[in-house]
């Protein structure tokens, strides 16, 4: 019987990694988990009770009541929903609260992709094909910029370039690159390029 296939697909914001976790779950038949989902719904949750974003017992708190219903909210894909999530994820008590729900997700009988920042490390740390997925911070303004506009989020490309920058300082300490990642960088590929580098490389990881 062969292995259970769990893709750990991780990076920094507006990498292109959610959009290649999707397309290789499609391709391998797999579920899929955004990660940062989870994040976001909690600060979502917080701030709808009116909790303060930089309590962190509060914050662990509303972890730990974490329910699927959350993620089922729009709200979650917005520019500030992407802040929250950043501001309460450095919470170590947080991060563990959240750790076994993706752990279970990930242990499925077939196995899963699962798209992060430290899927590779510590939610997944034993999945056969880890990517790690980056691209120029300018470059990753411009495709948030489009992303956000295609959804109605009027928002200048400078401010997005300033939250970028100030996300990959404040993610960084949860931002691990497992050992045996395979890097890919997606600055001068389109999203076909990106994605069909991903396949290769995993194929290729997998001798497949
Ligand atoms: O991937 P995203 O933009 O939806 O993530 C939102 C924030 O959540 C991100 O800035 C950091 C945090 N996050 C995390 O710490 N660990 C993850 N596995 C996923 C997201």
């Amino acid at each position: 019987m062969s292995l259970p296939l769990v893709i750990a697909v991780d990076g920094p914001a507006a990498s292109g990694k959610g959009t290649i976790a999707k397309r290789l779950a499609g391709e391998f038949h797999l579920p899929m988990l955004d990660t940062g989902l989870l994040y976001r719904a909690v600060g979502q949750r917080m701030t709808d009770l009116g909790l303060d974003l930089d309590d962190e017992a509060a914050a662990e708190r509303t972890a730990c009541d974490f329910q699927l219903e959350w993620l089922v909210d729009e709200r979650l894909r917005a520019r500030a929903a992407g802040e929250q999530a950043s501001r309460v994820a450095r919470y170590p008590g947080l991060r563990a609260a959240l750790r076994q729900f993706q752990q279970d997700f990930a242990r499925q009988p077939g196995g899963a992709v699962l798209d992060g920042r430290d899927i590779g490390t510590v939610i997944a740390p034993d999945a056969p094909v880890k990517l790690w997925i980056d691209a120029d911070v300018t470059v990753r303004a411009h495709r948030r910029y489009r992303e956000l506009a295609g959804r109605g989020e009027s928002v200048a490309e400078a401010d997005i370039l300033a939250d970028l920058v100030a996300r990959d300082t404040r993610d960084a300490p949860q931002m691990q690159i497992a050992a045996d990642a395979i890097r890919l960088d997606t600055t001068h590929l389109n999203v076909e390029e990106a994605v069909a580098a991903a396949l290769a490389a995993v194929r290729k990881r997998l001798h497949i």
